[in-house]
């Protein structure tokens, strides 16, 4: 089984809080005897000292000792930030201002995603860098939080594609996709941009064609119009079989099914979630 970082972040980042750090990346390398690389900050933003490595790294092995999420022996090593660190909080570009830095965009900005320059800090919602040609201002919103975290955790196995995903879904090999997640799309109100909503029966008939039998669609909505006509296109759909026995199967996530974003804005604003899960079925 391979090790997850993300599950061991999750470990460890509460207690690395409450003692005042922050957690920047969690990464492990090597199999025979593999080492646990940690790296985090202090939380009021002074140098890190050898004494908090070695209190952090205390505190670690005791919740991994406990937790055993590495079976075997293992190196842990705790560091502080170099001059590589990655960006991943928006006062980040405040705090490394006149610093090189790379920043990839999620979608090209005068034709480039990606840009390299002295940082300057943020102004409003964007970020300043002073690159080769000059002083740009890149958007924030345009500033994958997705490409910090993957920086911050070290993952290799995520691949992004910032355009329309049904363009992605006419590239994929049939029955080569194990899950699919649709959460929170927009649920287009107005009846004359039904026809842009992306649950609708030709999305449905390429992703049964892409999804392997067996394969889960699962989706999530907190709009109750969007709600019926996902359950009137799915369970009206010859390929996918609504799995739902009670009603706690659809007001629940899984433990294997992670809140995004949108679902703590809707809750927060007092709107209840569903979540459907659909089954591939063997043709
Ligand atoms: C309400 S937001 C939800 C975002 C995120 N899934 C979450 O739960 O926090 C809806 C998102 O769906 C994306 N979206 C809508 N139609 C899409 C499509 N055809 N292809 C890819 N993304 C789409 C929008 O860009 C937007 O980011």
């Amino acid at each position: 089984m391979p090790i997850d970082t993300n599950e061991i972040a999750r470990i460890i980042e509460p207690s690395l809080e409450a003692m005042g750090y922050r957690l920047v990346r969690v990464v492990l390398t090597g199999t025979q005897r593999p080492t646990l690389q940690v790296m985090a900050e202090r939380r009021d933003e002074a140098a890190m000292t050898v004494d908090d490595c070695a209190g952090i790294s205390r505190s670690i092995s005791a919740l991994l000792d406990v937790a055993d999420p590495i079976a075997g022996a293992y190196l842990l090593e705790v560091s502080s930030p170099g001059i590589d660190r990655p960006l991943v909080r928006p006062e980040d570009y405040d705090r490394f201002a006149g610093f090189e830095a790379r920043i990839d965009l999620v979608a090209p900005l005068d034709g480039r995603k990606r840009f390299r320059g002295r940082l300057l800090g943020r102004a409003e919602q964007h970020v300043r860098l002073v690159g080769e040609t000059g002083e740009v201002r890149l958007p924030l919103a345009a500033i994958a939080r997705l490409l910090g975290e993957i920086a911050r955790r070290d993952l290799d196995n995520i691949r992004m594609f910032a355009d329309d995903a049904r363009l992605l879904l006419d590239c994929l090999k049939p029955a080569s996709i194990g899950r699919v997640f649709i959460l929170f799309p927009d649920p287009w109100p107005k009846q004359r941009h039904h026809k842009r909503r992306l649950v609708a029966p030709a999305t449905l008939d390429r992703l049964a064609s892409v999804m392997q039998p067996g394969a889960e669609l699962r989706l999530a909505t907190d709009d109750r119009l969007y709600l019926a006509w996902m359950l009137e296109h799915l369970t009206g759909h010859p390929d996918f079989l609504w799995t739902a026995r009670t009603p706690a199967d659809w007001r629940e996530r899984t433990p294997d099914w992670p809140a995004t974003r949108y679902e703590e804005k809707a809750r927060a604003a007092g709107r209840t979630p569903a979540f459907l899960r659909f089954i591939r079925r063997a043709s």
